[in-house]
């Protein structure tokens, strides 16, 4: 039986043993995104610039999040046991004792961490570089993140001194790491964030001025977030999530406005071309340098004055 008992302290003590981020790492990054923002640096797109400062804030909470077998990281290593029974779980193990780790530099929860990566699920971000690649193609005032995730949107968007993003995020146990995460930007930023802790479903769209989307909701039943709702089928979370979410977004975004998604190809196809027809544009950007034959997709509308969800 999976369990798990880890308390909040402990569950920060843990994912603070993987990665050790100081807030002196998170000014300097902070300071490059201004900079690459301003054209004043040269940043490849595929850094890593800026992800210390979402894990910063949020990385204790993205290990809750629920992957393959149902469990989530915090279960797997009070799990262990059970998944050593595994016979790709016992090699694997027993593969960085022998050889990848074998000088010890690793410490415990990073092995279990990397083994649960390859073997479980990887629970990636969108790196705060790619928003802002995205946030400056479009040069928006105001942006709706309406699936707003671990930070790196709003932490784009205040590089960018863009005038206001507002966030919508159901998971209310990010609440506090994105108090955190404000008071932070505010330092550097006038940017106005306006982060809503609400089911994107239940928002009055039509209050909020947002001249550019861009978000990436959850790709069906890949990865479960905590506090998400739970549907039985495809089907199911297409009608009572992605249609509704995604035509009451679209209504309340400003004539002319861009409305960008990132989601599996299947959404797109089943839910996103029959509501809005073909994409204007469809950008790759790579997830990261060691997936790097992996590539993302964001699809592109534009909203015109004309439009029938005008
Ligand atoms: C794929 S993740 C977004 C990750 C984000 N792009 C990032 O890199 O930080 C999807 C997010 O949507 C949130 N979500 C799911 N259903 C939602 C809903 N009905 N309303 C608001 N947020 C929701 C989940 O809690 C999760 O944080």
């Amino acid at each position: 039986m999976i369990v798990d008992y880890f308390s909040f302290q402990q569950k920060e003590e843990i994912s603070k043993q993987i990665k050790n981020i100081s807030y002196t790492k998170i000014e300097k990054e902070m300071t490059l995104l201004i900079d690459f923002g301003k054209n004043n640096t040269n940043i490849s797109t595929l850094s890593r610039i800026g992800n210390d400062i979402v894990d910063y804030f949020t990385f204790t909470q993205r290990l809750n999040t629920i992957g393959k077998y149902n469990i989530n990281f915090y279960e797997f290593i009070i799990n262990i046991d059970e998944f050593r029974k595994k016979k790709y779980i016992q090699n694997m193990l027993h593969y960085y004792e022998t050889v990848k780790n074998k000088n010890k530099k690793k410490n415990y929860y990073t092995v279990l961490k990397e083994i649960y990566n390859i073997s479980i699920s990887s629970i990636n971000i969108i790196r705060p570089l790619v928003y802002m690649e995205i946030y400056k193609k479009y040069s928006p005032k105001s942006i709706l993140d309406f699936c707003a995730g671990w930070g790196g949107g709003a932490v784009a968007a205040s590089a960018l001194q863009i005038d206001s993003y507002i966030g919508i995020e159901i998971n209310t146990n990010l609440q506090k790491p994105y108090e955190g995460l404000i008071d932070f930007l505010n330092k550097y930023s006038k940017t106005n964030i306006n982060m809503i802790f609400k089911n994107a479903l239940d928002i009055d769209y039509s209050t909020l001025y947002y001249d550019f989307v861009f978000t990436s909701p959850p790709y069906y039943f890949i990865q479960k977030y905590e506090n998400n709702t739970e549907y039985t089928s495809k089907k199911e979370m297409n009608e009572l999530f992605y249609i509704p979410l995604f035509t009451k977004t679209y209504q309340g975004l400003q004539p002319g406005g861009i409305y960008a998604i990132n989601v599996c190809k299947e959404v797109v196809e089943t839910v996103l071309i029959n509501l809005f027809g073909k994409p204007i544009d469809v950008y790759s950007y790579k997830k990261s340098k060691r997936q790097n034959n992996y590539d993302e997709l964001i699809y592109v509308w534009k909203k015109l004055d004309c439009n029938i969800y005008h």
